[in-house]
């Protein structure tokens, strides 16, 4: 990997720091024990660098969620790691969508969340919106919170848009959401930055992911996330737990990239 490639990060690193420094200084200011809550000031630092950064990201990606969130996404939806700006709501058709739930543990952003969910027509009023703040491992919450009779599966797709990468326990997240979350037949959709597969790349990703982590709220940059997806198996026998699967890049993307991308639509046996 060319040198200029691999240290581009450190341009990304500077651009959400600019970002976000400000605003969190303030925030300390305003509440000065954030400094001994190590948890609550990444947090904070997140929700103030994804109101700067996440637009820029969502516009490079909206060609792949026109694509694969607009026609697929259906019926209960839930979006995993919804952030703050509706990056995800406002590629649903209504038509086709009949609840929302916004996942996001990161409680700073869900009023934002909830003004542009009700602007593209999800309101918490007619129960076709309900915002979640437990974590994606949490599927007992999820559960209950969506009012799950006997904790049967009952979502239709789950959609998860760069936030497999940051979400604790990747590999049984992703199982327990599969196989407790989503109902037999419904949809799982992602949009990930994954491990590379080229070598070189992948150990740049591993170099970097101890310092991006620390900015980016657990952010890993290294993790085979489509693979983990791909090869999820259920039941005693073992069998593939999807029914149809699908992976594909992202259109002109370098493979020479820290953050190479790979969607999926998946379909559950
Ligand atoms: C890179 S942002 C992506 C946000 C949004 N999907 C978008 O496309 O704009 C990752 C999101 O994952 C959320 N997150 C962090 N830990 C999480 C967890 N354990 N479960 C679910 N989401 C989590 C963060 O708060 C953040 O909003």
């Amino acid at each position: 990997m060319k040198l200029s490639a691999a240290f581009s990060i450190l341009l990304d690193l500077r651009v959400g720091i600019q970002a976000a420094l400000l605003p969190t200084l303030r925030a300390i200011m305003a509440s000065p024990s954030l400094i001994f809550r190590p948890a609550a000031l990444s947090r904070s630092f997140m929700a103030n660098l994804w109101i700067s950064f996440g637009k820029g990201v969502d516009e490079n990606g909206r060609a792949v969620k026109i694509q694969l969130i607009t026609p697929h996404a259906h019926g209960v939806v839930l979006d995993i790691g919804a952030g703050s700006h509706g990056h995800t709501v406002k590629y649903l058709d209504h038509d086709r969508v009949s609840k929302y739930i916004a996942l996001e543990p990161n409680v700073l952003m869900h009023p934002q969340l909830r003004e542009v969910a009700n602007a593209a027509g999800f309101r918490e009023s007619d129960r076709s919106l309900l915002i979640l703040s437990c974590g994606a491992e949490d599927t007992e919450s999820i559960l209950s919170s969506i009012g799950s009779h006997g904790n049967q599966p009952t979502v239709d797709t789950i959609i998860s848009i760069l936030t497999f990468c940051t979400i604790p326990s990747p590999e049984s997240t992703i199982k327990s959401l599969v196989n407790e979350v989503l109902k037999p037949g419904g949809e799982l959709l992602f949009y990930e930055h994954v491990l590379s597969p080229k070598d070189d790349v992948a150990w740049w990703q591993t170099f970097w992911t101890p310092l991006w982590t620390r900015f980016f709220d657990g952010c890993v940059l290294d993790r085979p996330t489509h693979i983990w997806i791909d090869n999820l198996l259920s039941g005693e026998n073992r069998n593939s737990v999807w029914h149809e699967r699908n992976i594909w890049g992202k259109e002109g993307e370098p493979e020479e990239n820290l953050f190479w991308h790979r969607v999926g639509r998946f379909v559950k046996n």
